[in-house]
């Protein structure tokens, strides 16, 4: 293999014929270098030596998963809203943060102008990243099974959050994994239904692995969706959402469930890529330093001896060191995004042109994090935290498709003086530029406070079907 520094800004055009989730052809993939870090740091392959030995990729797992849930039937509330030109948010939304890791999921809601207010993990690095990035979200680190909802929200008041959302952990459910329908971790999804039925938030956003949706086939996500209708929430949606429409440079394809209780539309984001458009592996990785560690950044990665350096040397791209393991140790792809990553004990995937795996700050950058997040613990412990979060940029654009339904309900509670008194009014308008219904509700009642049977009688119908209460 031989490798050129390029030395000054420089078009770079690899061919390829990969087949992703969503190509189902050949795609050339330009990739203008543009900046002095960037050619400082890129190679070039020059002998075109990955192009003669590369494999064909397994890009499309979910594909079959996709069109079988595709085949289902119609789900009258799912929107789909273009977030090119993000609406902003008309007040303070405040959201929740179940199972929420490092902060993937926390930190792509706040990019969407969301405020994260508490979250619940489990792991005490994971917490401190979270804590650290995110000083005023109060973080929970304990089981979500120990943890009570009404400690924290103080008078139980509906109003006090507006989106809860959340990761479960997957494992027992991935394609890649054990899906076994007893693990313990699958039973955590009823952890998060207890919380949201407890705290009541406007908006649940829920997010798994597409395996999930064919798992048991279909009665898995049947059961969640059932979960949450009895407790309020009957017209959850579920959509896959690929990563790398939305500019992450990653094949990253997620299983997004909404749902919310005022029987309003389940927002989700118009992809914004075409597949000759996804970002390149390049375009995140190419200006950091490729021999040099940045610890004060997590540009870390596992020091091979010389004798894995040569083994890793002769690894193609889409190849794996060890034939055995399926999903560990392979090559990415040079030109198009970076497969999808996972932490696997050090054994990250493998650079594009370097002969080592990626580091941990490669993988944040993989999965679109800032350089200014910065993750506690060790490498393997910040390569772990990274592989399991949504990519800050994927939850940042669900968090652009909720505002304008956010925006678009209006609860007020107005103290009233008369006890015999429990009238709702409700108005409502549609948006001729966006199918969003604005929903206006003023509840009285003798306590000032909202009641449960007023917001059920709301929640089970149409907007539209609504009679006011009085
Ligand atoms: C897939 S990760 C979530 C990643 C997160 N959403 C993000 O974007 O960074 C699942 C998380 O659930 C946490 N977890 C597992 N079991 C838990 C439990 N019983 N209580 C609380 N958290 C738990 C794990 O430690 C892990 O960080």
């Amino acid at each position: 293999m031989i490798r050129r520094k390029l030395t000054k800004p420089e078009k770079l055009t690899i061919e390829t014929n990969i087949q992703s989730e969503n190509t189902l052809g050949y795609g050339i993939f330009e990739l203008i270098m543009k900046g002095k870090n960037t050619a400082n740091t890129l190679f070039a392959m020059e002998n075109h030596a990955y192009t003669n030995r590369k494999k064909k990729p397994n890009l499309g797992r979910y594909e079959k998963i996709r069109k079988e849930f595709e085949s289902g039937e119609e789900d009258l509330f799912k929107r789909f809203l273009s977030v090119t030109s993000p609406e902003k948010p008309l007040k303070e939304y405040k959201f929740f943060d179940l199972f929420a890791g490092c902060g993937g999921m926390t930190q792509g809601l706040f990019q969407a102008g969301l405020q994260p207010v508490a979250a619940v993990e489990i792991n005490p690095i994971a917490c401190a990243t979270h804590k650290k990035n995110f000083p005023n979200c109060f973080i929970h680190n304990k089981d979500i099974r120990e943890f009570n909802p009404t400690d924290w929200t103080r008078d139980g008041s509906i109003e006090e959050i507006n989106v809860i959302a959340g990761g479960p952990p997957c494992q027992g459910f991935s394609v890649a994994g054990k899906r076994d329908p007893n693990d313990e971790r699958n039973r955590l999804f009823w952890e998060f239904v207890r919380i949201v039925k407890e705290i009541k938030p406007w908006y649940v956003v829920l997010e798994n692995v597409p395996g999930i949706l064919t798992m048991q086939k279909g009665q898995v996500y049947k059961t969640i969706l059932g979960a949450f209708a009895d407790i309020g929430y009957p017209n959850m949606s579920v959509n896959v959402l690929e990563s790398a429409t939305f500019g992450v440079p990653q094949f990253r394809p997620r299983a997004i469930f909404i749902a919310n209780r005022f029987g309003l539309p389940n927002p989700y984001p118009n992809p914004q890529l075409t597949p000759d458009r996804y970002l390149p592996i390049e375009s995140a990785i190419s200006d950091l330093p490729p021999d040099t560690a940045r610890p004060e950044i997590n540009h870390e990665w596992t020091r091979h001896s010389q004798k894995m350096t040569a083994r890793i040397s002769k690894v193609p791209p889409g190849g794996s060191l060890y034939e055995t393991f399926f999903d560990a140790w392979k090559r990415q792809y040079p030109g198009i995004p970076s497969m999808t990553i996972k932490e696997n004990h050090g054994g990250t995937h493998i650079h594009p042109y370097l002969d080592r795996v990626i580091s941990a700050r490669e993988m944040a950058r993989l999965q679109t994090f800032p350089d200014s997040f910065i993750f506690q613990g060790t490498m393997k412990q910040a390569m772990w935290q990274i592989g399991n979060a949504v990519p800050p940029r994927l939850a940042e654009v669900i968090g652009c498709a909720l505002i304008p339904f956010l925006n678009a309900i209006n609860i007020e509670v107005i103290p009233s003086t008369s006890n015999a008194t429990l009238f709702s009014v409700f108005s409502f308008s549609w948006h001729s530029a966006r199918p969003v219904l604005s929903a206006s509700i003023k509840i009285f009642n003798s306590k000032g406070k909202s009641t449960v049977p007023v917001l059920r009688a709301f929640s089970a119908n149409f907007p539209f079907l609504l009679i006011p209460l009085v």
